[in-house]
């Protein structure tokens, strides 16, 4: 359970942590957020989980963020939790002001970190691989973005439960981008194929990963849009901080493949395995992961 979480530079018991309601966040969803993944207490990819949320919050333009502050507070808020497998979410908005379109004169970023225990995903999941359906990808242009307002998706997400699936899949133009919080990659031929970093997916931080850990075992990566049609897929799965690396079996009711994890989704998923070890043995893993282009 959260006792303490980090608000605007205080540590707080969580009954007594408040934000005002005219929180911008609150109003117009006008934030960005991260979520960081911890094993063992240590943290998995940190410092690039951080440089995206400061990436976010430039792209939307808020105040500069003091991320080295904010990653040392973070992991203070999952120490102070007692937190061994779980995920700390952060989140600045650009604070509370009277309703107004436009930015206040002088925003005052509300930033709230909770941390929460979460267990990896269990061996017969993974083991047996997930089903998925597909939805229309009714979202902006700036998914790259990682913005507190996730409407599309929360909907999405809910068709998906509805139907008994894991995930929702968004397809934009016959162009399957991502899930409603998770990367897609699909196998055809041997090679990896996921989308480009463009404004229509998030730049996954698992999805880096997965890209440095494919080159290191040598199978080939085509950064390239993905026919929804699913045509000569071998293999298909999704990736995020909180489900790691994830076989999907089935889509709308069709099998993918023949229906079961794939040979080289249970390579990657092994060699992921490895850097969960690594991080819960104290090593960092963020020298593996190639910063983006832009
Ligand atoms: N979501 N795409 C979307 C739309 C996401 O929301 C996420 C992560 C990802 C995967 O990114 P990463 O590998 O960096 O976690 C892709 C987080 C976990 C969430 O919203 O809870």
């Amino acid at each position: 359970m959260a006792e303490i979480v980090y608000l605007n530079g205080r540590f707080v018991p969580y009954e007594e942590a408040r934000v005002p309601v005219e929180d911008r966040g609150n109003l117009f969803a006008d934030g960005v957020y991260e979520v960081i993944r911890f094993y063992g207490g240590h943290p998995f990819a940190m410092q690039a989980h951080m440089e995206r949320l400061a990436r976010s919050a430039r792209e939307i333009r808020l105040p500069e963020i003091d991320v080295a502050a904010l990653a040392e507070a973070g992991l203070e808020t999952v120490r102070k939790n007692g937190i061994g497998d779980g995920s700390l979410y952060v989140q600045v908005t650009r604070g509370p002001a009277p309703r107004s379109h436009a930015f206040p004169r002088e925003p005052k970023p509300t930033v709230f970190m909770i941390a929460r225990e979460l267990a990896r995903p269990s061996r017969s999941l993974v083991e047996q691989g997930v089903a998925c359906i597909t939805v229309p990808d009714i979202r902006w242009a700036r998914c790259d973005i990682k913005s507190i307002g996730l409407l599309p998706n929360v909907l999405a997400k809910q068709q998906a439960v509805e139907a008994g699936a894991f995930e929702a899949l968004f397809v934009r133009d016959g162009i399957l981008t991502e899930g409603t919080s998770s990367n897609v990659f699909a196998v055809k031929g041997g090679k990896l194929v996921t989308h480009p970093e463009d404004g229509h997916v998030l730049p996954g931080i698992t999805r880096r990963l997965i890209l440095a850990i494919a080159r290191e075992e040598g199978i080939g990566v085509e950064e390239e849009p993905l026919a929804a049609a699913l045509d000569a897929v071998d293999e298909l799965f999704i990736s995020s901080t909180n489900v790691e690396v994830m076989a999907v079996v089935s889509v709308d009711g069709r099998p993918v493949g023949d229906g079961r994890p794939g040979p080289v989704t249970r390579r990657i998923q092994a060699q992921y395995d490895r850097l969960v070890e690594r991080v819960r043995a104290g090593e960092s893993i963020d020298g593996l992961i190639a910063p983006r282009a832009s």
